[in-house]
C-alpha cells in the first residue's frame, strides 16, 4: 500500500491511525457494543458538556469552541430522542458515535472534545451517571409499594391468620403483621440502594486512560456540573472497577430474593386451597385447557425473575476477578447485566406496587386456616406457666391435651372445661380466654408484637420512616 491509499483505507476513523487495515467484519460485530450501550447516550452527551465547559474553562478550548460543541451536543441528543440518529455497528460504542456525529454535524471543534479524556473514564462516568438516576427511581417504586404495604397493613390488622413455621401452623398472627414484616424487609433494601448510591456517585471522569492526564483539568468542577459528590481518588481504580456495578447487582439480587418470597406466599395464598386472598382478574391469566383456572402468573413470573437477576450478579462479579489493573475490555460485559436488572426490577416493583393496593384479603378463611392446626398451644403452655407449671412440664401437658383433641377431631378451644383439668389441674375457667385466636394475638402486645394495636403503632412508624426517607 502506497501511502497515498493508506490515507483513505476504510480502518476506524477513532483509532485506525495505527492500522493497516480495517477490522474483519466478524471482529467489528463481535467488538461493537453500540447496539446496548446505546442506552448510555444521554449521560454520554452530559458528561460531555461538563467534559468541554471545563475544558474551556481551563484554556484548552476557546469559549467559541465550546459553545459549538455544546451546541452541537444538543442537538445530537434531540436527534436521538427523536430516533433520527442512525447507531453505526463499525463506530463500536455509543462514545465513538456521538463524537462521530459532532464532528459531522460541527467539524474541526468536535475533533477537539476528547482532549484529556479516553473512553475508559468516560464509560465509567457515563455509567455511573445512569446508575445514579436509577437507584432514586427503583427507590421510589420501592416506597410506592411500602406505601401500599402498610396501608394492607392496617387495614388488616386485626385479621388473624394462622403463622407458620416449616409451613405448619405455628401461632396466630395478623394478617397487617406479615405486611409489615414484607415492608420491613423492603425498607433494609431501600437503605441499602441508598448506601450504595453514595459510592456510586464519585467521578472517574479526569482518570483518562489510566494514568490521568497532561492537560490542566479541574476535576471537582466537572463533579459540581455533573452533581458528583466526590472525585475519584485514584485513576487506575477509576477506570477499572466496576464494584459499584457488583453492590448495585447485590442490592437487587435481595431485592428480587425478597420479591420472590413474597410471590411464594402470594401464590399460596391465592391457592383455593388456601384462598386467604384474591388478586383481581387483571393481575391473572387462565389456563388453555382447564376452564376454572385463574393463575397467578404476576407473582410466579417475580419469582421467575429472580433467577436471572441472582444469575447477572454472579456473571459481573466473574467478570471482574480475574482483570490486572487498569482498564480491560472485558468490562463491556458489564451492561447487559446491569441493564437487565433495572429493567426487570422497575418491572417488578412496579407491577407489585400498582398490584398491592388491589389485594383483598378473606379474612374469614384466615380465621378458618388458625382454627385448625392447635394455633393456641404455646398459649395454653404459658398459660400453666403463668400458674406456677415449668415450661417443660407445661409443655408435655399441652402436648397430650393436643393428641386427644386431635383424636378427636376437636380444636383445644372445643374441649370441655373437665377434659383440659384431666390434663392438669392448674387449668381453670379462664383458660378460654387464652385459647382464642384473638386473645392470643393481643397477648402479643409489644414491640415487634403481632397483636392489633402493635400492628398499628408499627405501621405508623413505619409510615414515618417512609416519608422521613429521602
Ligand atoms: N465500549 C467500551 C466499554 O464498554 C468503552 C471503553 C473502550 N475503551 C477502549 N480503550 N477500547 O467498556
Amino acid at each position: 500500500m502506497t501511502a497515498a491509499n493508506m490515507a483513505d483505507k476504510p480502518t476506524n476513523q477513532s483509532w485506525g491511525g495505527r492500522f493497516s487495515e480495517g477490522p474483519d467484519a466478524r471482529v467489528q460485530r463481535f467488538t461493537a457494543s453500540v447496539s446496548f450501550d446505546c442506552r448510555l447516550a444521554p449521560y454520554d452527551i452530559r458528561g460531555s458538556i461538563a467534559h468541554a465547559t471545563m475544558l474551556a474553562k481551563v484554556g484548552v478550548l476557546t469559549d467559541d469552541e465550546r459553545d459549538r460543541i455544546v451546541a452541537g451536543l444538543q442537538d445530537i441528543d434531540g436527534e436521538i430522542h427523536r430516533g433520527e440518529l442512525e447507531w453505526r455497528d463499525d463506530l463500536e460504542d455509543v462514545h465513538m458515535n456521538i463524537e462521530a456525529r459532532l464532528t459531522e454535524r460541527i467539524g474541526e471543534a468536535g475533533k477537539k472534545l476528547h482532549t484529556g479524556r479516553s473512553r475508559n473514564d468516560q464509560v465509567a462516568t457515563d455509567l455511573r451517571l445512569l446508575l445514579r438516576e436509577e437507584i432514586d427511581d427503583l427507590r421510589a417504586e420501592l416506597a410506592r409499594l411500602r406505601a401500599g404495604l402498610i396501608d394492607l397493613a392496617e387495614r388488616e390488622a386485626d385479621t388473624v391468620m394462622p403463622g407458620f413455621t416449616h409451613m405448619q401452623v405455628a401461632q396466630p398472627v395478623t394478617f397487617g403483621h406479615h405486611m409489615l414484616a414484607w415492608e420491613a424487609m423492603l425498607a433494609r433494601d431501600s437503605a441499602r440502594l441508598a448506601d450504595t448510591r453514595r459510592r456510586v456517585n464519585v467521578l472517574p471522569l479526569g482518570s483518562a486512560a489510566l494514568a490521568g492526564t497532561t492537560f490542566p483539568i479541574d476535576r471537582p468542577f466537572v463533579a459540581e456540573q455533573l452533581g458528583f459528590d466526590e472525585v475519584a481518588e485514584n485513576s487506575l481504580d477509576a477506570v477499572s472497577d466496576r464494584d459499584f456495578v457488583i453492590e448495585f447487582l447485590a442490592d437487587a439480587a435481595l431485592v428480587m430474593t425478597h420479591l420472590s418470597r413474597m410471590a411464594e406466599e402470594l401464590v399460596l395464598w391465592i391457592s383455593p386451597a388456601f384462598g386467604f386472598v384474591e388478586l383481581p382478574d387483571r393481575y391473572c391469566t387462565g389456563s388453555s385447557i382447564m376452564p376454572q383456572k385463574k393463575n397467578p402468573d404476576v407473582p410466579e413470573i417475580v419469582r421467575g425473575k429472580t433467577g436471572r437477576v441472582t444469575g447477572h450478579l454472579m456473571a459481573v462479579l466473574t467478570l471482574m476477578k480475574g482483570q490486572p489493573l487498569a482498564y480491560n475490555r472485558d468490562n463491556q460485559e458489564d451492561k447487559e447485566p446491569l441493564f437487565d436488572t433495572l429493567d426487570t426490577l422497575r418491572d417488578c416493583l412496579g407491577l407489585y406496587a400498582d398490584m398491592m393496593p388491589h389485594i383483598r384479603v378473606d379474612a374469614p378463611a384466615c380465621r378458618r386456616a388458625a382454627a385448625r392446626g392447635f394455633a393456641t398451644a404455646t398459649d395454653l403452655a404459658d398459660y400453666l406457666v403463668r400458674r406456677g407449671v415449668a415450661f417443660r412440664d407445661a409443655h408435655e401437658i399441652v402436648g397430650k391435651a393436643v393428641r386427644a383433641a386431635q383424636e378427636g377431631g376437636l380444636d383445644l378451644a372445643d374441649l370441655p372445661l373437665d377434659t383440659l383439668r384431666g390434663f392438669s389441674g392448674a387449668i381453670e375457667e379462664d383458660v378460654y380466654q387464652v385459647l382464642t385466636l384473638d386473645g392470643s394475638v393481643a397477648a402479643r402486645d409489644h414491640i415487634g408484637g403481632t397483636a392489633p394495636a402493635q400492628v398499628r403503632a408499627a405501621s405508623d412508624r413505619a409510615r414515618k420512616r417512609l416519608s422521613a426517607d429521602d
